[in-house]
C-alpha cells in the first residue's frame, strides 16, 4: 500500500474529521457552549481530565449529543485489571477513542484494548479506538529508545494510534505507518506556547504526517475563538490540498 492511500485509510483526509477540540473546562455547561459555537470546524471533542472529573460520563454523552465524536483522554495508567475494566466502562459510554500511557507496558495497554472493544460490544457500539500516550510533549528530556520502547508496547499491546509531537512524526511513520498519529502541541505562528514544549504550526504538523491535530487553548483561550478556529481548519485545508 502506498504512503498515500495508507494515509488515507486511516484517517479521514477532510480537516473537521482531523481537528480535535480540546475541552480542559471545569464545568459541562461551558464545556457544551464552546462545542456549539466550534461545531463546523472540529469533528472531535476531547473530554480530558478536568472536564472528566468534574462531569464524568454526562460529558461524553452532551457532545455525542452535539454531534462530536467523543475522545476519552484519561491517560490511564495503573495495573492491568484496573485499567481494562475502567476502559470497558469508557468504551460502554459510546467513547470514539481513548488514551492510555504506553509507559504502562505491554500488559496494561493490552487489558485497556479488550476492555474498551468489550465494553463498546456489550452496549451494541462500535469499536473505538484506543491512542497510546508516547512521551508528553511537556517531557524534554525523553530518549529515543524510551520513545521507540513505548511504541512497540502500543503496537503490540492494541493501540490503533499513538500521541507524538510533531517532532517525533517522521520516525513514528517509518516504525508504525499504519497507527494513527494524534498531535497535541499545536500553535499558529507566534501564539503563546503555554506548559508545550515541543509545538507546531497546524501546516508544520500536517506536513509531518498527523492524521489528527489537538488543539486546546490557541483556539479555547482566543479573544475570539471561532476567528481562531477558522484560521486552523483554513491552514489544515490548504496543508491537505
Ligand atoms: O493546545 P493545548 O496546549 O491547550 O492542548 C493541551 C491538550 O492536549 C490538553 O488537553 C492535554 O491533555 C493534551 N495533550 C498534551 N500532550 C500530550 C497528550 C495530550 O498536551 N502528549
Amino acid at each position: 500500500m502506498s504512503e498515500r492511500s495508507m494515509k488515507q485509510s486511516i484517517t479521514s483526509n477532510r480537516p473537521r474529521e482531523t481537528l480535535a477540540l480540546a475541552l480542559d473546562f471545569p464545568d459541562l455547561p461551558t464545556a457544551v457552549s464552546m462545542a456549539r459555537r466550534l461545531k463546523q470546524y472540529f469533528g472531535i471533542a476531547k473530554v480530558g481530565l478536568e472536564l472528566f472529573s468534574a462531569a464524568g460520563p454526562r460529558a461524553v454523552g452532551a457532545l455525542a449529543e452535539e454531534g462530536y465524536e467523543v475522545f476519552v483522554d484519561l491517560k490511564l495508567h495503573d495495573i492491568p485489571n484496573t485499567v481494562g475494566s475502567a476502559a470497558k466502562v469508557i468504551g460502554s459510554l459510546g467513547a470514539s477513542y481513548l488514551t492510555v500511557h504506553c509507559s504502562g507496558g505491554i500488559a496494561m495497554i493490552q487489558a485497556a484494548a479488550d476492555g474498551f472493544e468489550t465494553g463498546a460490544a456489550g452496549a451494541g457500539l462500535a469499536a473505538g479506538k484506543l491512542i497510546g500516550v508516547t512521551v508528553l510533549t511537556s517531557e524534554e528530556d525523553a530518549s529515543v529508545d524510551v520513545l521507540r520502547q513505548r511504541m512497540q508496547w502500543a503496537e503490540e499491546g492494541g493501540c490503533k494510534g499513538v500521541v507524538a509531537a510533531a517532532t517525533d512524526l517522521a520516525m513514528i511513520r517509518d516504525m508504525a505507518p499504519q497507527l494513527i498519529r494524534v498531535v497535541p502541541g499545536i500553535r499558529l505562528e507566534g501564539a503563546e506556547r503555554h506548559d508545550q514544549k515541543r509545538t507546531a504550526t497546524p501546516a508544520q504538523a500536517i506536513a509531518e504526517g498527523a492524521n489528527l491535530l489537538v488543539i486546546g487553548r490557541n483556539v479555547t483561550e482566543a479573544r475570539d475563538p471561532v476567528r481562531a478556529a477558522a484560521t486552523i481548519y483554513a491552514a489544515v485545508e490548504s496543508a491537505k490540498s
